[in-house]
Order: C-alpha cells, then sequence, then structure tokens
C-alpha cells in the first residue's frame, strides 16, 4: 500500500524572556535602526539559564500533539532537528521521547542547521511514504544563544531561541481525496506532496561553529560571513522553489501561502518578489522571533495556523537555507 504524510496539527513554544534590539544595543555596539533595516529583527526570545533544547522541543511536542489530538503512545518516531543539542549524545529527541510518554519506536535528531526542520520533514515524509512509521512527531528546536560569540556584532543580534512542532500520520493513498480540487490528481490530496533537500558542503566555512567534540572538544562559536551566505541563499532559493513546484506540475499562481526559513526580511522580500507572491501570502515572523534556525518555520507555520490564516487545503510551500550550505523546499497541501 502507498501511503502520503496528512498534517495533524502543529504547535510551538518561546522562551518568555524578550531581548529587543535597543536593549542589546546598550551591550553590543549596533543599533535598532542597523539591525532592523539589515535584517527585519525587532526583537529575539531567549532561553533562561538551564532551559534547554530540549525543554524547549518537549513544550512545543506537548502542543502540537495536543492540537492535531493524538496521545504520545502513539507516535512511533520522533525526529527533532536541532543544531544545539542539550548534550553532544544522546540525542535531544531521546530526551523528549523519555518525557513526553512515548513507549517504544524510535527517536533521533537531524543536522542540517536552519535547513533542518525542512530536512527532518524530507526524513519523516519518506519514512511514511514506505510504511516503516505511521505518527511522527516532528519538531525543530535550537538555543542559538548558547553558541553565539556575544562581542561578534555581524552575528549576535541575528538569532534567537524557540522551538516548533509538527504531528504527520500515514494516510493510504486512496483515501486522500479531500484535497484542493485543482484537477490535477495526484498533487490534490492533501499532505506532504514533495521535499527537496540539497546540500554543497564546499562552502561549509562560510556558516559554521568553530569548535566540537572531535576537533576542540568545546562546544563553540557561530561564525558566519553574512554577505556570502546571503548571495547564495537568494540563488539556492530561487531555484529550489521552483524545483518544488515543477516536481508536481504547479504554478506559482496555485500557492496559497509562502512559510520561508526566517533569517532576514531582505532574503524572504527577494524569494517573494521571485515567486510573484504579494507578502499577504507571506508569513513573516523574523521580528519577533528573529533567526531561529530550525525552529523558525514550524514557529511560523504555528503562528499562521493558530490566527487562520492557514486553513485546510491551502496549498503552503516552505523553504530555508543554512550551513552546509544546506536548502531545501517543502510542499504541503495543508
Ligand atoms: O539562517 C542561516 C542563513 N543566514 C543568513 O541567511 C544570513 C545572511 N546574511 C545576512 O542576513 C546579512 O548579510 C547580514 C544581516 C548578516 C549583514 O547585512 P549586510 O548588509 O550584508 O552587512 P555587512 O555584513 O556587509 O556589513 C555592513 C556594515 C559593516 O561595516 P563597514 O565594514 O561597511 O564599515 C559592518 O561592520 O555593517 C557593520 N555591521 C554592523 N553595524 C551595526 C555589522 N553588524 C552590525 C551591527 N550593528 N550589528
Amino acid at each position: 500500500m502507498m501511503f502520503r504524510s496528512e498534517i495533524l496539527g502543529c504547535g510551538s513554544y518561546l522562551p518568555d524572556r524578550i531581548v529587543t534590539n535597543e536593549e542589546l544595543s546598550k551591550t553590543v555596539d549596533t543599533s535598532d535602526e542597523w539591525i532592523r533595516s539589515r535584517s527585519g529583527i525587532a526583537q529575539r526570545h531567549i532561553a533562561a539559564d538551564g532551559q534547554a533544547t530540549s525543554d524547549l522541543a518537549l513544550r512545543a511536542g506537548q502542543r502540537a500533539l495536543e492540537h492535531a489530538g493524538i496521545s504520545a503512545a502513539e507516535v512511533d518516531l520522533i525526529i527533532c532537528a536541532t543544531t544545539t543539542p542539550d548534550n553532544t549524545f544522546p540525542s535531544t529527541a531521546a530526551k523528549v521521547q523519555s518525557r513526553i510518554g512515548m513507549v517504544g519506536g524510535a527517536a533521533f535528531d537531524v543536522q542540517a542547521v536552519c535547513s533542518g526542520f525542512i530536512y527532518g520533514l524530507a526524513v519523516a515524509d519518506n519514512f511514511i511514504r514506505c510504511g516503516q512509521a505511521k505518527t511522527v512527531l516532528l519538531i525543530g528546536a535550537e538555543t542559538f544563544s548558547r553558541i553565539l560569540d556575544w562581542t561578534d556584532r555581524g552575528t549576535c543580534v541575528l538569532f534567537g531561541d524557540g522551538a516548533g512542532a509538527i504531528v504527520m500520520r500515514a494516510m493510504p493513498e486512496d483515501e486522500n481525496h479531500d484535497g484542493g480540487g485543482n484537477g490535477k490528481g495526484h498533487n490534490s490530496g492533501r499532505g506532504v506532496l514533495s521535499t527537496h533537500i540539497h546540500s554543497d558542503g564546499t562552502h561549509y566555512d562560510l556558516l559554521y561553529v568553530d569548535g566540537g567534540p572531535s576537533t576542540t572538544q568545546t562546544v563553540g562559536h557561530l561564525r558566519m560571513n553574512g554577505r556570502e551566505v546571503f548571495r547564495h541563499a537568494v540563488t539556492n532559493l530561487a531555484s529550489v522553489v521552483d524545483e518544488a513546484l515543477d516536481a508536481n506540475g504547479l504554478q506559482r499562481a496555485d500557492l496559497d501561502w509562502l512559510v520561508p526559513h526566517q533569517a532576514n526580511k531582505r532574503i524572504i522580500d527577494s524569494t517573494a518578489k521571485k515567486l510573484g507572491m504579494s507578502m499577504d501570502h507571506v508569513v513573516l515572523t523574523v521580528e519577533q522571533h528573529a533567526n531561529t534556525s530550525a525552529a523558525s518555520i514550524p514557529l511560523a507555520l504555528d503562528v499562521a495556523v493558530k490566527d487562520g490564516r492557514i486553513k485546510r487545503s491551502d496549498l503552503v510551500l516552505l523553504e530555508a537555507m543554512g550551513g552546509g550550505l544546506t536548502w531545501g523546499a517543502g510542499l504541503v497541501r495543508w
């Protein structure tokens, strides 16, 4: 039997503490004006002392299960996309598994930095399509505040902490008829239509952390050549969104929503322009959340689903680009 992944619900969690640009400019040589005009960011949430990535992931995961009306005991796979795990091992997903009440099944992390949620979506969708998992909790969770060099104004102003999650369930292809009814057969059903992931390791040094267990035995700090990453992001995202549409025989005009990774409003503007989408159809959270890496897409999805913008059967395009370099896209009929 062939399966497709239906998305049953979503949830998110942001730490209580909000740090505004104004507050940051008291300890870093920067200004609200510079940060807003270069990135679109106004504030970020920062995890409390002692609050770990798994704490954020757990809360987002619980909220997603509640929204989906699914009990943790029904979940047979937890995937956590993170670059800021609690520990080098075990996986953050395994820690969530122990606390959420999931019995049996499997749990592991996926590491593709800011593209982590799209990579996780691809992995989860493939597990479901081939019948190896039935109910997947996919979480993106990060505490980037822990790996920032707070003396480097070129990077420390750009990131924040948070977590988001979705619940995916296997649905037999032949039961999947209540979609958008665009008359295109295969792509009219609900769920994940396709995922597309890429990487180019030759550019690893444009965005990396200068530490790790097998090199420095320290955690290290984030280093970025912002201008070069920006350049690659604009090109790679433009190409992968077309790839996702082409793979499904869909046009740009068919899209209801763009839910992009929230790194920089200027990058998002460029992708929306390329797609010919008005900003009314783009979910933007970068102003409030800053860049939460693998958490940014599920956080943005949760905002737009809960405020009623994204509705059942809407065609939603997800895309991201990050360290690796990695990039990817996913097309979902909600
Ligand atoms: O999620 C993973 C992917 N990451 C990204 O997508 C990030 C992509 N890159 C970017 O978003 C942008 O490149 C940045 C927001 C990081 C930087 O914007 P930019 O327009 O590329 O600025 P820049 O790095 O070229 O810096 C311009 C100037 C420099 O001064 P000079 O050399 O022109 O005198 C910087 O020193 O801005 C200065 N600057 C700052 N000034 C005030 C850099 N950071 C700051 C700061 N406050 N925080």
